[in-house]
């Protein structure tokens, strides 16, 4: 349903790129939740507010949800809807937008580049030309081969297969677990269980969506299947990895590495992984580049538009 309003009002609960954000004033009446200064008047006008943009990562409760009564529309700059209370959004005929497709392959690439990250150590080679070890003769211990190994890929979305791509380019072997999609590339052997895919994988790359069925679903169990030379890299959501088990698998040498862009409580990540020299980690980047933050901000822009128009 199209909805026709004079002067829509709408609420940011995180920044975007200031060009999206000098659009977004151009065409509403914009309120900013992570500006103090608007507090006030988001409160005042609470009854007015017809669309919402918000973070994958910051989503918007129930609580908000029953807030907004003229609500209409969510756009979600993200993909990802596990903070959106989609439940209570449905009940409210809220319809809820996503920018899927435009971050696919930057996401993807770094799901690659993770997997660089720890196979080749490249944090150890930049702080080895940095502290002069090199120069003072010091070696860095070998990397592993991506060529010939097996990329297993949890949850084969449309992230998934952009990560198989890019790991078919590194000749890897592919396998993949995934609840409804399937590949038609016979090469891409399929497992029916998390641990299954495990123990066929080298590599085991967290593509899944995060719901309560794929909560911890990497748990100890998976990450015994790895095994001493797997590593595990999650491009998808910290909860759908058991961060306690992850850390002890990591200490012990159950597994030999991790690359982690996401975490269970971003941006306060467990401390302890700092202490671990086999993790390399990334403060929830995938998406983060300029072209995709602007295909996603103009994404954001057209769902917006889509579902609230103006007399
Ligand atoms: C973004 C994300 O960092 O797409 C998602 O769900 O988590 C990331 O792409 C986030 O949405 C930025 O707002």
């Amino acid at each position: 349903m199209i909805f026709t309003l004079a002067s829509p009002t709408i609420l940011m609960f995180d920044p975007m790129l200031p060009e999206i954000e000098a659009e977004l004033d151009q065409k509403y009446h914009v309120l900013r939740r992570y500006q103090e200064a608007d507090h006030a008047e988001i409160e005042r006008l609470l009854g007015d507010i017809v669309g919402v943009t918000t973070g994958g990562g910051t989503g918007i409760s129930r609580d908000w949800l029953l807030k907004l009564p003229s609500l209409r529309v969510v756009a979600v700059n993200g993909v990802g809807t596990d903070k959106v209370d989609l439940a209570t959004a449905r009940e409210r005929g809220v319809e809820v937008k996503t920018t899927a497709g435009v971050l696919t392959a930057d996401v993807a690439d770094m799901g690659l580049a993770l997997m660089l990250a720890v196979l080749r150590r490249l944090r150890d080679g930049d702080a080895l030309v940095r502290s002069g070890g090199w120069a003072d003769g010091k070696k860095l211990a070998l990397g592993t081969s991506l060529k010939g190994k097996t990329l297993g890929i949890l949850g084969l979305g449309q992230i998934g297969k952009a990560l198989a791509k890019r790991a078919h380019a590194s000749e890897m072997n592919i396998a993949y677990c995934s609840r409804s999609e399937t590949s038609s590339d016979p090469a891409w052997q399929r497992a029916s269980t998390p641990a299954e895919l495990a123990a066929t994988s080298d590599v085991l790359a967290v593509c899944l969506n995060y719901t309560p069925e794929t909560r911890s679903i990497v748990n100890s169990e998976v990450l015994e299947r790895l095994g001493p030379t797997g590593v595990l890299i999650n491009i998808a959501r910290g909860g759908v990895v058991d961060e306690k088990a992850l850390i002890r698998a990591l200490k012990d040498g159950t597994i030999a590495g991790a690359g982690l862009d996401v975490f269970e409580n971003e941006p306060r990540v467990d401390t302890e992984f700092n202490t671990l020299p086999n993790v390399f980690l990334m403060p929830h980047q995938a998406s983060a580049t300029l072209e995709a933050r602007q295909a996603m901000g103009h994404l954001v822009l057209q769902n917006l538009a889509n579902h609230i128009v103006r007399d």
